[in-house]
């Protein structure tokens, strides 16, 4: 028999399995993880390799732009899924949950919002309208909803402050989370509400003050009788800032020990932005993402997580590509996520496989 058919059977004969190679999905769930990916609904529909990547990968969805305020609600009083729908149908076909992102922050915000000079009765009345209305067509679709987002001043920008300057907070303090959490609860009971961060993952000064911002915040709310359940923590994850298990770890623990779920709800790791590794070269790039994937995973699995998603599943589709400081200087393609161009398993794929299988 000629080589090339001998070559060509053996690959048939070992399709079956290859095609039944489980997914992150299943991998995970084993161990009771769910693990996902933020998704674009126009991708799902009009790319098939990055749709059939999805379906095979993820047990949960999260609409990476869909389920904002600048698509919920367009127009004061107009509220619509038609962005976010075909995500949901998608999710609904293989098997998947979807979870909510972001019904309150400080930015991708319609024009009728940020020309409304608030005050403070009617920043109360938009916060309570904008919730209802948007719980009132995911209620039964969507059971985990980030009800807030970055809401903590960064250290740096506001050493004195824990709360971020956002229109939200200028208008109501942090009440505004009071109003935006109980409104949630009364539209949607059965949804598990969360208030979602970043920047709280690294060993460094500037996330030992976030995360004592956080926990101190979360503390307030909950001694005021808040329905906040879940902390997301986003783990954007720059490789020029140093993680060491053990303050990330503690941090997972106190937020256990106040009664909260953790999540970890955007994870990609980002390459320094000052001094990236030479663009080709891909094995030491696509190692120290895969470490400290690994790192962040196996850490907050241990610590009771049992919610991962990542940021995105292939490179060319990350915000990193676009978004300074994210973005590599020379503008080459990021490796911040499990999959390449081609949907081929990375080592980042591997990491996550290994953390969810507990090796
Ligand atoms: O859809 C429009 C398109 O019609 C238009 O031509 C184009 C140019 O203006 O903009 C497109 O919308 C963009 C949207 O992404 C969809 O790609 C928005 O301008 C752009 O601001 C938006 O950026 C998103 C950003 O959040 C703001 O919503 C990023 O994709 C998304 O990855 C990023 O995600 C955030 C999380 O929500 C919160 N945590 C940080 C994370 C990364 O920044």
């Amino acid at each position: 028999m000629h080589r090339r058919s001998l070559l060509s059977s053996a690959l048939i004969a070992a399709w079956p399995a290859m095609a039944q190679e489980p997914g992150l999905r299943e991998i995970a769930a084993r161990r009771g993880i769910t693990y996902g990916t933020a998704v674009h609904a126009r991708l799902l529909e009009s790319d098939a390799p990055y749709a059939a990547s999805i379906a095979r990968e993820a047990g949960i969805l999260v609409p990476e732009g869909e389920g904002k305020w600048d698509s919920m609600q367009p127009d004061p009083g107009r509220f619509s899924l038609a962005e976010m729908e075909p995500i949901l149908r998608f999710a609904a076909r293989h098997g998947q949950t979807v979870r909510g992102h972001t019904l309150v922050w400080h930015t991708a915000l319609p024009r009728w919002v940020w020309e409304a000079n608030l005050t403070s009765a009617s920043a109360e009345a938009m916060l309570e309208a904008h919730v209802a209305g948007s719980l009132a067509l995911t209620r039964g679709r969507i059971a985990d909803w980030d009800v807030a987002n970055e809401v903590i001043g960064d250290p740096d920008l506001l050493p004195n402050q824990d709360m971020r300057d956002s229109i939200w907070y200028r208008a109501l303090g942090d009440r505004f989370l009071d109003i935006a959490f109980h409104a949630a609860r009364r539209a949607d009971p059965a949804c598990r509400l969360v208030l979602n961060e970043y920047g709280v993952e690294a060993s460094w000064p500037r996330a030992d003050e976030k995360r004592a911002r956080v926990l101190r915040l979360l503390r307030r709310l909950l001694d005021r009788g808040v329905p906040v359940q879940a902390l997301g923590i986003q783990a954007h994850m720059p490789l020029d800032q140093p993680f060491a298990p053990a303050p990330f770890a503690r941090f997972l623990r106190d937020l256990r020990g106040m009664g909260l779920d953790v999540l970890l709800t955007e994870l990609d790791v980002l390459e320094p932005a000052d001094r990236p590794l030479r663009a080709e070269d891909i094995p030491a790039r696509d190692a120290a993402v895969a470490e400290r994937a690994y790192a962040v995973v196996s850490t907050a699995v241990a610590e009771g997580c049992r919610t991962v998603l990542t940021w995105g599943l292939a490179d060319p589709y990350s915000w990193a590509n676009l978004w300074p400081p994210a973005r590599r200087p020379d503008g080459a393609e990021v490796r911040t996520l499990p999959l390449d161009r081609h949907f081929a398993r990375k080592p980042f794929w591997h990491a996550l496989a290994r953390a969810f299988s507990g090796g």
